[in-house]
């Protein structure tokens, strides 16, 4: 079947689709879009997150079918031109990023938060990032980077 939605503000649409094919297969091996990680195609892990509609799901368990006709945004599409994100550039600032399996779906994840909730609590960030596992970082540098992100976009909305 063809499918067909919009990615990052593009229209976009792949053909030959299998009915069970999930989103993220076809963003990463239809549409060139690898940014979006698939670790255990389980919806365990958070690695594969993307906005649908502006909704983070879990781009492995949603059925590409699903998305027809919806609105997409995967990490590639939170840069704002040349300039990454600012969830991006506290990532790096704060060190939160290691073999770098996680961030991509941690980064949509964060994003999320930090446009919903202006001044998140520690607990709002740990509840928003709680399925999104990290095996290298412990976390900690994860929280500042949010922590740093959201006090920013606050003091410049
Ligand atoms: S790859 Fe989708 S949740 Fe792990
Ligand atoms: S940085 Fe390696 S899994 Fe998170």
């Amino acid at each position: 079947m063809r499918v067909g939605f919009t990615v990052n503000g593009r229209e976009e649409t792949a053909d030959d689709v299998w009915e069970g094919e999930s989103l993220l297969y076809v963003l990463r091996e239809r549409m060139g879009l690898p940014g979006s990680k698939n670790a255990c195609e389980q919806g365990e892990c958070g690695s594969c997150t993307v906005l649908l509609d502006g909704v983070p799901v879990c781009s492995c368990l949603v059925a590409a079918g699903q998305a027809e006709g919806r609105r997409v945004r995967t990490v590639e599409g939170l840069a704002e031109g040349d300039r990454q994100a600012p969830i991006q550039e506290a990532f790096v600032e704060c060190g939160a990023v290691q073999c770098g399996f996680c961030t991509p779906g941690l980064l949509v994840q964060a994003h999320d938060l930090i446009e919903r909730v202006p001044r998140p609590s520690d607990a709002d960030i740990r509840e928003a990032l709680a399925g999104n596992l990290c095996r290298c970082t412990g976390y900690e540098k994860i929280l500042a980077a949010v922590r740093l992100a959201a006090n920013r976009r606050a003091e410049n909305p």
